[in-house]
């Protein structure tokens, strides 16, 4: 395939190309070229404080970048990979300090998606990627996405297809193991839980504890996130059939839009609100968290002037709360 020689040919000279994932695509430059990891924050606009995920082709090439490689990280890696599970490790010294922001700390994943791991393969190299995305902005799941996101780069996309998990891996730290115990700490929510976790490490005898994280350890987990081009307003109750006084509600809210939050200009509405656009998911949350970034694309584009999410009470569990938490994050104001 020419555009995998050539995907090749550019990550070897310090370049970035777009990647195939099974949860988003990734903008992707080898670990041994600190040219491409510098090109992936200039490109993304992303701060340097935010440190990069590291793709990795086996369990083997993941534990060479670590310096203590925990029994629990092994079963959960053996369990999960390739996956959408990222395992946050203590890093070997060798791992360049830009791709980890200067923490102590690396993140991990081997990805599920043929293209992603023949070119880890091929190359023979890890990859850091995040998604390819301008900072802040809707995480990408189609090719033709992330060609949207850098019209101005002569950016090489591998094409991939569709995603099919839609948001992101969960993001989890594992301390050292204590006997057969192990702390765990979820730093971002995805489509793996607790209790999934939990049960896999139940086979082989380990018991785990879940803290929360302490702001240190999850750098880029910004309170906002995901933001679509018109403001999005989540609202915990039952949808309404008619949105007329829901809309008068929000427009005399107005001021309570943020201009920024975090560094990141939000859409800011000057004048009344008046076409809001329902953000409907499917009902099933496999396919809700596969088209949720698609379709705030989209709505995102109008004609409406304000998109409303009503968080129904069926949406409960596991499975929902890595897309609620893509939501929340997307949006300016919670009505409750
Ligand atoms: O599904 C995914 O994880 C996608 C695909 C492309 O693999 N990648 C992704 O990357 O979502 P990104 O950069 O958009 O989000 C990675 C998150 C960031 O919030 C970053 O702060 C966190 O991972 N992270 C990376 N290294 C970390 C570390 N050593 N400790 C704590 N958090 C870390
Ligand atoms: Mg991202």
């Amino acid at each position: 395939m020419k555009d995998f020689q050539e995907a090749a040919a550019r990550l070897e000279r310090g370049d970035v190309i777009g990647l195939p994932t099974e949860t988003v695509y990734g903008l992707a430059a080898r670990v041994d070229r600190h040219l491409g990891i510098e090109k992936i924050f200039r490109v993304k606009a992303r701060p340097f404080f935010d440190p990069l995920i590291v793709h990795v082709s086996s369990v083997d090439q993941a534990r060479s970048l670590t310096s203590v490689w925990p029994l629990a990280a092994d079963i959960l890696a053996r369990r999960f990979w390739p996956g959408p599970l990222t395992l946050v490790l203590p890093k070997a010294g060798h791992v360049d300090s830009q791709i980890t922001s200067g923490l102590e700390t690396v993140a991990l994943r081997c990805p599920k998606h043929p293209v992603a791991l023949e070119l880890l393969r091929t190359l023979n190299v890890p990859l850091a990627a995040p998604s390819a995305n301008r900072f802040g902005r809707t995480s990408p799941t189609t090719s033709a996405h992330v060609r949207s996101e850098f019209p101005e780069e002569n950016l090489l996309i591998l094409e991939g297809g569709p995603c099919e998990v839609g948001i992101e891996s969960t993001i989890l730290k594992v301390s050292p193991m204590q006997g057969s115990n192990v702390q765990l700490s979820i730093l971002r929510q995805g489509s793996i839980g607790e209790s999934l976790l939990t049960q896999a490490l139940a086979q082989s005898r380990i018991s785990c504890t879940f803290e929360s994280p302490v702001a240190a350890e999850a750098p880029g987990q910004m309170k906002h996130h995901y933001m679509p081009p018109i403001p999005l307003v989540y609202v915990q109750r039952p949808q309404s059939e008619d949105l007329g006084p829901l809309l008068a509600e929000i427009n005399s809210r107005l001021a309570e839009f943020p201009h920024d939050l975090e560094g990141v200009a939000l859409p800011k509405p000057t004048a009344p609100l008046r076409a809001p656009m329902v953000l409907q998911l499917n009902e099933n949350p496999i396919f809700a968290a596969r088209e949720l970034y698609a379709k705030l694309r989209e709505l995102g584009r109008g004609p409406g002037d304000l998109l409303i999410f009503f968080h129904e009470s069926s949406m409960i569990g596991e499975s929902w709360s890595g897309i609620l938490d893509r939501i929340q994050k997307a949006a300016s104001l919670h009505l409750t």
